[in-house]
């Protein structure tokens, strides 16, 4: 029962990206999809890499799949990512000027939102433009959107999203937020000058996403998450966990000693967020231990599976469920 007075915490959209591959190929997949989210992301097919093969025509197909599947189950959308210097066609690495580059980013983005407009209800407009290292005077990463339009790429994408979709709510999605050190800090500050420079042009943002890919072997910085948040709600900005796992290939492999690290450095971590500013939505990046990206870029030493999901590999729910399931249902 509630103290008498202290309000019950309101529910907290829980959610996961939905991979097409196992999407199709496993229904124990599909089944926990339903039964676990509030809310579905792609997690590939709306990439450029996905939707542009040909720069003459647009394969919408895996994304429709899953969104029907999410609309059918009464589930929330969102979509990931309208720019990202990564997961791009050949002919859109390969554009040479900023003429072209704007243009394609344009029509890209008001086609995409125009599509699934009333239907995906946030979209990460822009994915992992800050310098992974940001150096002094250079906080963009270099992509292709960089090189060609300056960081003017992100007001662009910003505008085109808006103007296609006003109902939508516009993320600035990226990593790293979560450790202590400057290189974090300098992250931190840089995604809030962004949002911060879109807002006194007049430009709709949001919130934004922290991916929240977290490590098990390394520190949280707490004050630096809380400040975080404190900066986030002086700019009225939502705060979004888009890409929530763990990454624990420097762990000992026996399994419950790591899933039990996992669901606590989680719980850590989404208090230190939720006590200031209660997230819009908590989306892991994929659901079972049997299908993550993480297998193939982090792998053991020990060459044991890694644990990063609220399910193992046989869809069962590890102790990370449980915390998340609280946040779910508004404790
Ligand atoms: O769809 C093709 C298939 O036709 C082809 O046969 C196969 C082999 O080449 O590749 C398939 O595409 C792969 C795609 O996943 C779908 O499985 C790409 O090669 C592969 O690079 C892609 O990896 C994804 C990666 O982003 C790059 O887009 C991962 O699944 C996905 O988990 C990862 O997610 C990113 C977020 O978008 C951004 N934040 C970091 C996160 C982890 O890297």
């Amino acid at each position: 029962a509630q103290a008498a007075g202290v309000s019950a915490a309101r529910p907290i959209p829980i959610g996961s990206a939905a991979q097409i591959e196992t999407f199709r190929a496993d229904p124990r997949y599909r089944e926990a999809l339903k039964r676990y989210c509030d809310v579905i992301v792609p997690m590939n097919d709306l990439k450029w890499e996905a939707l542009r093969h040909d720069r003459a025509r647009f394969d919408f197909s895996g994304a429709d799949e899953i969104v029907a599947f999410a609309e059918r189950n009464g589930q929330a959308l969102r979509g990931h990512a309208l720019l990202w210097g990564e997961a791009l066609p050949p002919w859109a690495r390969d554009m040479t000027s900023r003429a072209e580059a704007e243009r394609e980013l344009v029509e890209h983005i008001s086609t995409v939102v125009d599509r699934y407009k009333g239907r995906i209800a946030t979209w990460d407009v822009v994915n992992e433009v800050i310098r992974f290292e940001p150096l002094p005077g250079e906080p963009m990463r270099d992509t292709i959107w960089q090189r060609l339009l300056g960081p003017a790429h992100v007001e662009i994408a910003f505008r085109a999203a808006a103007a296609a979709d006003p109902k939508a709510r516009l993320v600035l999605n990226d990593f790293n937020f979560e450790e202590p050190g400057a290189g974090t800090a300098a992250r931190r500050r840089i995604a809030l000058d962004l949002c911060r420079r879109l807002k006194d042009k007049g430009i709709p943002v949001h919130g934004i996403g922290m991916q929240a890919h977290l490590y098990a072997d390394r520190p949280l910085d707490i004050d630096g998450l809380e400040n975080f948040m404190v900066e986030l709600g002086k700019l009225d900005l939502d705060v979004e966990i888009t890409e929530l796992d763990v990454i624990d290939w420097k762990l000992p492999a026996d399994a419950a000693t790591r899933d039990r690290a996992a669901a606590s450095l989680v719980g850590t971590f989404l208090n230190a967020i939720a006590s200031v500013r209660r997230p819009k939505a908590i989306v892991t990046w994929g659901l079972s231990d049997r299908y993550s990206w993480i297998h193939e870029t982090f792998p053991r030493q020990d060459k044991a599976r890694a644990r990063p999901l609220p399910l193992d590999a046989d869809f069962r729910p590890k102790p990370m469920m449980a915390v998340l399931d609280r946040y779910r249902r508004g404790q």
